[in-house]
């Protein structure tokens, strides 16, 4: 087995790399900027410097076979499609259209793009899992996170619609992770108040000692991705499963 992961230089991509790793599988890691803290895992974890949002810098990258070179011919492959952003942050006119096309690249177009091409790299694939990482934005309507709230949306229904198609091996589920301690949420925070209103709620939920920590939250999410009940529902809540 070998794992693809985007946005593995911090946060819940970091910690879901190290999980996977610790757990012995090999991980193809992608983001901007390199994790050092991975190197202690050797050969087994590769990480490629990659702007999702450049779009002709990833499909550059596509068409040099790196996916297909890291996934060899092995018979089960993961992509967890990690790496998003919840800028820009506020009303329309007020969001930028340079911001709203490196949004709606990163959090929608990258992961379409990294789920079709894991199928043809993966050809001896009998079993292939992809998972979105959404957000409780996708099903719930945010004062200033439209754009957020609209590319999370689309990973759900993209997740969706790839069930239809019945890709005899594959599986996807779109998977909402819960509120996690992660520089995100210092950005959420740090939000100003007439773009986005909720922010006080994100407050407190920090202050009360209700985020989950990142490690805690990418076991769970393994711990799902791995299991025989992946990818029945193409839509999920890790919260919700987790109570099960
Ligand atoms: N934190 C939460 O409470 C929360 C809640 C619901 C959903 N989520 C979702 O969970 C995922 C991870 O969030 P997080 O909280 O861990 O965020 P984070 O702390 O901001 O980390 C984001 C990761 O994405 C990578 N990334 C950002 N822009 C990139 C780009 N242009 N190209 C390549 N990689 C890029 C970053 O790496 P570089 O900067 O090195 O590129 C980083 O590794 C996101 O999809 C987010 O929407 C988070």
């Amino acid at each position: 087995m070998k794992a693809i992961v985007t946005g593995t230089s911090r946060g819940l991509g970091a910690a879901i790399a190290t999980t996977l790793l610790e757990r012995g599988i090999p991980v193809l890691g992608l983001a901007r900027q390199p994790n050092p803290t991975l190197t202690r895992f050797g050969v087994d974890c590769t990480q490629s410097a990659l702007d999702l949002s450049d779009l002709a810098a990833l499909t550059h990258w596509l068409s040099r076979d790196e996916m297909a070179r890291f996934l060899a011919d092995d018979d089960a492959v993961l992509l967890i499609n990690n790496a998003g952003t919840v800028a820009p942050v506020g009303p329309l006119g007020m969001q930028g259209s340079a911001a709203v096309a490196q949004a709606v690249s990163l959090n929608v177009a990258a992961p379409l793009m990294l789920a079709d091409t894991l199928v043809t790299a993966s050809p001896a694939a009998t079993d292939r899992r992809i998972l979105h990482v959404s957000s409780g934005a996708a099903r719930n309507a945010y004062a200033g996170w439209n754009v957020y709230c609209a590319t999370k949306a689309a990973l759900d229904h993209h997740a969706r619609a790839v069930v239809e198609d019945g890709v005899p091996g594959l599986r996807i589920c779109s998977l909402a992770p819960g509120v996690i301690d992660t520089d995100m949420q210092v950005q959420v925070r740090s939000s100003d108040e007439t773009r986005f209103p909720a922010r006080e709620r994100f407050e407190a939920l920090k202050r009360d000692g209700a985020l989950v920590p990142p490690a805690v939250c990418a076991e769970r999410l393994v711990g799902y991705l791995l299991s025989a009940d992946f990818g029945r529902a193409p839509v999920g809540d890790l919260r919700e499963l987790s109570a099960r």
